[in-house]
């Protein structure tokens, strides 16, 4: 028998062997670049690229979320998507100029796409800065497998899941300048990797709050295999319905319209210098402190920063103390966020204030007042803690700060509630 010869043998076994695995590396091949042979025929253009997102043009929200999914068609998925300005009206009409998603084609319904391929994807719908009507310049979409899966398993969320790349994350960490003494929250939590992370890597104490169960367990898988449990917390609750006062860091991945709807809460319920963080997107009137850019495979991710601050509307009574003698002082306070504006009366000289700024609870300020035998403009820096103002005061001009007048005032009057945080 020709093959029991051992020499045939072990050449048949070898011959199997490498046809076996050249079968396999081709598979391997095959698997890692579906169509390549075809390709190599004949190259289809390649898929639209979404542009590199720049400023919007005017404030107005896009949003493509697995609740507005509403029918489905065999194994295709109808999408309806939804612009608002920055009023909160829905912006009627295709706008032009549109770069849809790869696979999903635009149907005869309003605001409607069509996309046949299933699964799990999130995706940008690019709109040109030129657009009519125009519109914010990117939205995030998500897909999920099913809309009569959605039925079951999906909650009515107000942002649709789409995590944070780690590089915006650890751009939001450091900007909130997270310690091992804040308590973190992260309202709309995903799959954790925003708060674990927070407490993972800079010991902080952190809460997660979605209101989807499928996320809230794997960001309790995420805790665990970063062996964090014991510095977090998971509430599956409606972030609207949470209390999140406790929080010295708030972290946000939502929309424009929800930030919105949560400013005022926001504003009234966190302790003064509370940092919020917010990837993407603003605050509407409500300026940032600060804002950075992260980018990533030619898209920019935009990093807003800001400080809660103290409330000082209302009017201050005290007094300043120059030359050992006490000068009676009034503060009458308006305020807008971190900006206040208003009088200051100095012994018998009022005056307008001037670059009024609040940085948490640490509040400045520049107004003339009597000097000596002159009008010298001053500048008052100092603390409020609720109704107390301690502060001092020096001239504008010294910018060293070598002569400075000590001064304290109380508020004795005040609106109900801050009047640019009201619902
Ligand atoms: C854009 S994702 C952000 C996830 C995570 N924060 C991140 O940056 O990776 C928004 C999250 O908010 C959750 N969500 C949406 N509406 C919510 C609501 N009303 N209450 C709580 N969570 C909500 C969604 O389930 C989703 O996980």
């Amino acid at each position: 028998m020709p093959i029991a010869h051992p020499v045939r043998r072990k050449f048949a076994i070898l011959v199997a062997l490498s046809l076996s695995l050249a079968l396999a590396s081709a598979c391997r091949a095959g698997a890692a670049a579906p169509g390549a042979a075809e390709n190599q025929m004949d190259s289809p253009p390649p898929p639209p690229r979404a542009t590199a997102p720049t400023r919007p043009v005017v404030d107005i929200e896009l949003s493509i979320s697995p609740s507005r999914v509403f029918h489905q068609l065999g194994d295709t998925v109808a999408l309806r998507w939804e612009a608002r300005d920055s009023a909160g009206r829905v912006v009627e009409g295709v706008p032009s100029k549109l770069t849809w998603p790869e696979g999903a084609e635009p149907t005869d319904e309003p605001n409607t796409f069509r996309l046949t391929r299933l699964g799990h994807q999130v995706f940008f719908l690019t709109a040109d800065p030129d657009a009519i009507p125009p519109l914010a310049t990117s939205a995030l979409v998500t897909v999920v497998e099913d809309a009569s899966d959605l039925k079951h398993r999906d909650p009515d969320l107000d942002v649709p899941f789409v995590p944070t790349a780690m590089e915006v994350v650890d751009a939001m960490l450091e900007y909130a300048d997270v310690q091992a003494d804040d308590i973190v929250y992260d309202l709309g939590c995903g799959d954790g990797r925003l708060f674990v992370t927070a407490a993972a890597r800079h010991g902080a104490a952190a809460v997660g709050v979605d209101l989807d169960l499928r996320r809230i367990i794997e960001s309790r898988q995420r805790a665990m295999d970063d062996g964090v449990t014991g510095r977090v917390r998971f509430y599956h609750a409606d972030l609207f319905q949470t209390d999140f006062h406790e929080a010295s860091v708030l972290l946000m991945y939502l929309l424009p319209s929800v930030n919105r709807a949560l400013r005022p809460r926001i504003l009234r319920n966190m302790q003064p210098g509370s940092r919020i963080v917010s990837h993407d997107f603003d605050m509407g009137d409500w300026e940032p402190d600060g804002h950075r850019e992260v980018e990533i495979r030619e898209l920019d991710h935009h990093v807003f920063f800001w400080i809660v601050p103290a409330w000082v509307e209302g009017i201050w009574q005290g007094e300043v103390e120059v030359e050992g003698q006490a000068v009676p002082l009034r503060l009458e306070l308006s305020q807008q966020y971190q900006k206040a504006a208003g009088h200051l009366t100095w012994g018998e000289h009022r005056s307008e204030i001037a670059m009024a700024h609040l940085t948490g609870d640490r509040f400045e300020f520049h107004a003339r007042v009597p000097w000596g035998d002159d009008l010298e403009r001053v500048h008052v820096v100092g603390t409020v803690a609720e109704q107390d103002f301690s502060a001092t005061a020096a001239r504008a001009a010294d910018e060293q700060r070598e002569v400075t007048l000590p001064l304290k005032a109380q508020r004795i009057a005040a609106p109900a509630s801050p009047s640019y945080a009201r619902e």
